[in-house]
């Protein structure tokens, strides 16, 4: 039961839960109608203290689509933080005006302190290099709606794995489901950090790390492309030199499976080609959307009103 609950990272949901968010997103996919105006005089605060398109959109747009309302700040400069409120502060007031707080900051950690000094449910939509238990929803999704599975895959994740919060969320959710492979192909420097690797050993999840991309392309059912990281670079020197070092172009996909489905959090930077928008295993455009779906089924979940 999700009632009440706060989402931090991606094992405070249990899979049954995480399929039943699946289901019930399916159902409002299937017919828009389906729970609106179930969070009729419900609101919501977001709270992003580091920028965001999709993530705060589509959070909006869900509970907009539920009936409830939105209230918030996009832009931590318009917000008491710039004067010096604490955060505990600061969630301490939202908790008081909304029913529900979804967050983004760039301290990893946040969001759990946040759920701390909140009297309503905490949603983390991304704290620092740490987690973003939301995106995993949106791509465990649209991988089951696009493979008709979650089980029996390779998944290569590429790119910045080492401060990507979407890759650690996704892989911690994976590691959960039967027979999965995990390929991850970053540069030595943006290598997947060591108590992820150390989760996946402990739960005996077959994976490796890589170097060469090409030659990992045909293996793969899932590959899920990032940017690298730059706000969490400490020079510009080492993100010039390491941002374009894979570029998935249409010769590289050509040598991907028919079935293969590419997939990417977005923003896009440089590292997926715009020709592959084209390609029918291109699926980050449709991955977005989904994102609303099931975002709309965690809200309303967590609300319990559904
Ligand atoms: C991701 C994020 O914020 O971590 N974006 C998103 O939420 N869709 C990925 C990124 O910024 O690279």
């Amino acid at each position: 039961m999700l009632k009440g609950l706060s989402l931090i990272e991606p094992e405070d949901i249990t899979i049954e839960d995480m399929e039943n968010l699946f289901l019930l997103a399916e159902k409002i996919e299937k017919d828009e109608k389906y729970l609106r105006d179930s969070c009729w005089g419900k609101l919501m605060a977001t709270l992003f203290f580091e920028p965001s398109t999709r993530t705060r959109l589509s959070f909006e747009a869900a509970m907009l689509r539920l009936g409830g309302n939105c209230l918030g700040f996009a832009d931590p400069l318009s917000s008491s933080a710039s004067k010096g409120e604490s955060l505990a502060d600061t969630i301490r007031m939202a908790a008081s005006y909304a029913d529900i707080i979804v967050m983004r900051n760039p301290k990893e950690g946040a969001a759990l302190l946040a759920s701390r000094y909140s009297s309503v449910p905490v949603i983390n939509a991304g704290d620092g290099g740490h987690h973003h238990p939301t995106q995993t929803l949106t791509d465990l999704l649209t991988i089951k709606r696009l493979s008709g599975r979650i089980n029996n895959l390779t998944v290569g994740f590429c790119g910045d794995l080492k401060f990507g919060r979407t890759v650690h969320s996704l892989a911690k959710a994976l590691a959960r489901y039967k027979n999965i492979n995990m390929i991850f192909i970053s540069p030595d420097e943006l290598i997947l950090p060591e108590y992820i690797k150390n989760n996946l050993k402990k739960q005996n999840v077959q994976f490796s790390e890589r170097r060469n991309f090409d030659e990992a392309i045909p293996e793969l059912d899932v590959l899920y492309m990032t940017r690298v990281q730059r706000e969490r670079f400490f020079n510009e020197e080492d993100y010039i030199r390491l941002k374009d070092t894979y570029v998935l172009n249409m010769e590289r996909i050509k040598t991907g499976k028919d079935s293969l489905i590419v997939l990417h959090p977005l923003p896009r930077v440089n590292e997926i080609s715009v020709d592959v928008d084209a390609d029918p295993r291109a699926a980050y455009f449709k991955q977005a959307k989904y994102g609303m779906y099931v975002r709309m089924a965690l809200l309303s979940s967590i609300l319990g009103v559904n």
